[in-house]
């Protein structure tokens, strides 16, 4: 027998999943415990917290030179689960567990100094990578349903390192993990009936809930824009099991996926003003999803738009059109998916009273072109729908009738999106391409298009955007073809910003 011991895991690379062998050998010498093989600073910590651990179960590493090596060795190892692999190999090195048993199993978890293990990011694509390779997977407890969503893999989820060395010498079996609850929970968020009036904004809202587009809201402060933006989950369809799988991948990779819960209702991420490049794109000293990778298949909401650094809003840019985001590092570039519906609010200029001749200041209007021109042409380019969004009077508010509740909306919702998907391309209609758009398009609607284009200097990005939004508004009327109507309507939202 071989007297090295081998317990395969995983690097991660974006989502996915990079085989590693941990290889354990305990060789006569000075005692010495090494850990080999481009470890950063987290696994090179593991050392300790192994040798802890096994202290505390009232084992003790043998006085020998116990070298540990990560393979292959010129890739980067980072995060904290590879305690586990790396303790499980030193017990089978020790013969404490069976090799052969051992080494038919990924492992993933970190340890606390006593012995317990801890949660760690990445279980579901381990799992995924663990059954695709036939090895079953140990993993901590608290996350064995995350695994066992994989579905072809054997999962050890365990509490503890006892409760595995027993598991492995056949003392005491661990039971299968349960299966995580798959079913979507009812929206509980705020309902879409609670803003009075604001007819006009709640139909922008609905036609970029039924399209996935992204939507620009311009107003005054106290208009409602944060308030309509916070409903517009409610009235998303819930994720199909293969978006869930997609979405629940990004946030295991990040360590957000809690109790081996999947996500299956798209998800919101508002991200504040001041967040980093790294934060709001992925990337940074440790690689991780950025917040548009974890509205991936969702929303990312940008409150107070021009607030964002100049360079955290050039960074959209490019996933916006691509739908990923790509991080360099120092040896390897990581993509992450990042296909998100952008929603965006904005006062029209800093003071936020521009075009209220009661109220605006006296700098008026180059407060608000200074405050407009912090948003660069391309990204407002970008924007499928711009609506002003103005406050309902003060006589109106108590008056205005109490609207249509988010079931009611997220039900037609629904329906334009089964529309959508019936065709046979485009999961929603901000995928779709020109060429999916042009043959249900009316010739009087193509005409208008064509006008409007010259007329409004839309570039071609603007035209396919807006036949988007028209595309949208026919599913939502449940219309088979594209006619002038909804391409009119749809210009109307593809207007500039007020005041630039
Ligand atoms: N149409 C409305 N119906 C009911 N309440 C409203 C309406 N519009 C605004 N409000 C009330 O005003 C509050 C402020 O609205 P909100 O925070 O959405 O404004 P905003 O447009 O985002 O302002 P700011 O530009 O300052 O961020 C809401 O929390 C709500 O209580
Ligand atoms: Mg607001």
């Amino acid at each position: 027998m071989s007297s090295i011991a081998r317990i395969p895991t995983f690097a991660f690379a974006g989502i996915e999943a990079v085989p590693v062998e941990v290889q354990v050998q305990v060789a006569p010498g000075l005692p010495a415990f090494l850990v080999v093989g481009l470890p950063d600073k987290a696994v090179a910590e593991s050392k300790e917290r192994v040798r802890a651990a096994l202290t505390a179960i009232g084992l003790s590493l043998p006085p020998k030179r116990v070298i540990v090596n990560l393979a292959p060795a010129d890739l980067l190892k980072e995060g904290s689960h590879f305690d586990l692999p790396i303790a499980l190999g030193v017990l089978a090195a020790m013969e404490v567990i069976p090799r052969d048993a051992a080494a038919e199993y990924a492992a993933l978890g970190e340890l606390a100094l006593d012995g317990t293990l801890a949660p760690v990011s990445g279980v579901l694509p381990a799992a995924i990578a663990a059954g695709a390779r036939e090895l079953g997977l140990v993993c901590p407890a608290s996350q064995g349903p995350e695994a066992a969503w994989a579905g072809t893999v054997e999962v050890l989820a365990a509490p503890d390192l006892p409760a595995l060395i027993n598991h492995f010498v056949a003392r005491q079996l661990l039971p299968a993990p349960a299966l995580p609850d798959v079913e979507a929970e009812p929206w509980r968020g705020p309902d879409l009936a609670e803003v009075r009036g604001q007819e006009s904004a709640k139909r922008a809202l609905e036609i970029a809930a039924a399209g996935g587009l992204n939507l620009l809201m311009v107003g005054p402060p106290g208009a409602g824009k944060s308030m309509l933006a916070a409903r517009l989950p409610g009235l998303l369809p819930d994720l199909t099991p293969a978006e869930a799988l997609d979405v629940s991948l990004v946030h295991s990779v990040a360590g957000m996926l809690s109790d081996g819960k999947l996500i299956r209702r798209p998800p919101f991420r508002d991200p504040h003003h001041s967040a980093s490049v790294p934060a709001l794109v992925g990337g940074g000293h440790r690689a991780r999803p950025g917040e548009i990778s974890l509205a991936h298949l969702g929303v990312l909401f940008l409150d107070e738009w021009p607030e964002f650094p100049r360079p955290a809003l050039e960074a959209l840019r490019q996933p916006m059109e691509t739908g990923r985001t790509t991080i360099s590092r120092a040896n390897a570039h990581i993509t992450y998916p990042a296909r998100f519906q952008c929603i965006a609010a904005m006062n029209p200029c800093r003071c936020g009273f521009l075009g209220d001749p009661a109220r605006e200041c006296a700098r008026a209007p180059g407060c608000g072109q200074d405050y407009q021109n912090r948003l660069s042409g391309p990204l407002l380019d970008r924007m499928d729908l711009v609506i002003e969004v103005q406050p309902i009077a003060a006589t109106e508010l108590a008056r205005a009738p109490v609207g249509e509740r988010t079931a009611t909306v997220a039900a037609r919702v629904a329906a334009a999106r089964d529309r959508t998907r019936a065709r046979g391309g485009a999961r929603c209609n901000a995928e779709a391409g020109f060429d999916e758009l042009q043959p249900l398009l009316d010739a009087d609607a193509l005409a208008l298009v064509e006008t409007a284009a010259a007329r409004l200097r839309l570039s071609t990005r603007g035209q396919v955007r807006a036949l988007r939004v028209a595309r949208t508004i026919a599913d939502l009327a449940g219309a088979k073809h594209v006619g002038r109507a909804h391409v009119a309507e749809a210009l109307a939202y593809r207007h500039r910003v007020p005041g630039r």
